[in-house]
């Protein structure tokens, strides 16, 4: 709490009574749904296209490609239809994100959901009965808005709803069912290739198993009292935090979300509070983890994983099998993060993926020097193995660092007043750049050749000395005093934090605190 800061709430670090209610574990679920989601829509989309059946549908020229033993083998799924079918769920979901800031805010968490739940269901349906290209898009851009409502309010629902002292590991359990849903889709494709001729109808349609249980979730909810307080329903709020945290004796922690709500009730424009002078860094770190946790080209495995082992000479068969190894590989990775984050830190984490991700690389880009020739379409076995190691040591060591870290650090470093704006621009950030891979990287795979690992090689060390110079540790700071422990005191964003701007809050919460009385 600021100095001079309000007697309403309770001292800083002071830990509020909570116990684990069912409600809680109820919330955890909703989670779950929210992010299976999410990794669900990840990985559907590059089985499927690697399917025959759901080629000769939508994309016959790539189908023909494939067959064609002429053509290059980097080239034969440049289409930039096929690229559309997976990139356009990102760009509809980073337009949505903003409607999402707006639903979150005045309508709640609760409705929010339930709205993404909507979009989920009719994109599904869509999806499911497409028998041309458009319903085939029109299907993805819902499922789109889908991620983009769910992305905002799930993971404030959550960090709202959960007792201060899981807040952390709940925020890595979003992840965790990203990843989780990522598999879960790896595993239905590889089930559903071997159904002719509709098995990619049934891989897009049980995507709607995550969508529903979202939404019957939802319905059964309440909001948090977070919102509910914002909202202006106080009783409402005290009753159901009550609920929540399994005590009466809930007085501090109300009184701080009092606080804290009237507060942010007062900031009426939360996005341009974000370009202020001392919010800069937080956005700038923001936008960047975004930006370098795609250049890692995580992706290009998430989604094209079946289409680059085919590319590499797998047979369809391996080419699946292959993906469902390295999406354990990635959920079984993140409980590493789970684990660690607060113990060894995030500098650490990210410093030490670093080495580990541009070894992975480099030895990728040499194999597909070596091995994949423009027309050759046959990798023996010990080269196989050798490229699912190198690949499986690749998705590990992001799943442990740049998976998780790019979601948390930007939303424990922004004040409660600009969190739910800052939430939308990470979200958004984090689709407009997995769009851009996505639309780009099949098209690159052909141009760059094997030279597109070496390409996100280099990123991997920009990133990390960027990490090294730019990113301070956030382990173990309560988030409410990031801005005196953390930004004042690093060597470079410090210039920003100038007083000005942060007693010019206190004063305004001074302000607030002296009506409420
Ligand atoms: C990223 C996704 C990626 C996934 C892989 C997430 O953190 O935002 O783009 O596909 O991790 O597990």
């Amino acid at each position: 709490m600021p100095a001079g800061g309000l007697s309403v709430s309770a001292p800083p670090g002071m830990e509020f009574e909570a116990k684990i209610t069912p409600i809680v574990v109820t919330s955890c679920v909703m989670a779950a749904t929210g992010g299976l989601m999410f990794g669900y829509d990840i990985g559907v989309s590059g089985g499927v296209s690697s399917m025959e059946d759901f080629l000769r549908e939508f994309f016959p020229t790539v189908l023909r490609n494939k067959h064609d033993k002429e053509g290059s083998n980097y080239c034969k799924f440049n289409d930039q239809g096929l690229q559309l079918f997976t990139s356009s769920l990102y760009l509809a979901g980073l337009t949505s994100t903003f409607f999402a800031s707006y639903t979150t805010r005045q309508l709640g968490r609760r409705v929010t959901m339930l709205i993404a739940g909507a979009f989920f269901i009719i994109g599904v349906i869509f999806n499911a009965a497409a028998h041309n290209l458009g319903m085939l898009i029109i299907g993805r851009i819902l499922l789109g808005c889908g991620v983009g409502f769910a992305n905002q309010a799930v993971p404030l629902f959550l960090s709202e709803i959960a007792p201060p002292r899981i807040r952390g590991g709940l925020n890595a359990l979003f992840q965790l069912n990203i990843t989780v849903g990522i598999l879960f889709a790896n595993i239905v494709n590889f089930g559903t290739s071997k159904i002719h001729p509709w098995g990619w109808r049934l891989s897009l349609s049980l995507a709607g198993l995550p969508a529903l249980l979202l939404t019957a979730s939802a319905l059964f909810m309440v909001d948090t009292p977070n919102s509910l307080i914002e909202r202006g329903m106080p009783e409402l709020g005290k009753a159901v935090l009550k609920k929540i945290r399994g005590t009466d004796n809930v007085d501090p922690e109300f009184n701080e979300i009092v606080e804290a709500s009237r507060v942010a009730r007062n900031v009426k424009h939360p996005f341009r509070s974000l370009l202020q002078r001392r919010n800069r860094p937080l956005l700038a770190i923001t936008v960047l983890l975004q930006m370098f946790q795609q250049m890692t080209g995580i992706n290009a495995i998430m989604f094209y994983a079946p289409v680059l082992f085919t590319t590499l000479g797998f047979k369809a068969d391996a080419a699946l099998y292959s993906a469902v190894i390295t999406g354990a590989v990635n959920a079984l990775s993140t409980l590493v993060s789970v684990y660690t984050v607060d113990r060894v830190g995030r500098r650490m984490l990210l410093l030490d993926a670093g080495v580990q991700m541009f070894l992975s690389l480099v030895a990728m880009a040499v194999v597909m020097r070596i091995k994949v020739t423009d027309n050759s379409d046959n990798l023996d076995r010990d080269w196989a193995i050798m490229v699912v190691v190198i690949i499986c040591n690749f998705v590990s060591s992001f799943a442990w660092s740049w998976g998780p870290l790019g979601w948390l650090i930007p939303s424990e470093t922004f004040p409660l007043e600009t969190r739910s704006a800052g939430q939308s621009i990470s979200v958004c950030a984090n689709l407009l750049f997995t769009f851009v891979f996505a639309q780009a990287f099949l098209s690159m795979l052909c141009h760059l050749k094997y030279f597109i690992f070496l390409f996100s090689a280099v990123s991997v060390v920009v990133m990390s000395l960027f990490v090294l110079l730019f990113l301070p540790e956030t382990k173990n700071v309560p988030i409410e005093e990031m801005a005196d422990t953390v930004w004042k005191r690093h060597w470079f964003w410090k210039r920003f934090m100038n007083d000005e701007g942060n007693s010019h809050r206190v004063g305004e919460a001074n302000n607030i605190y002296s009506a409420a009385i």
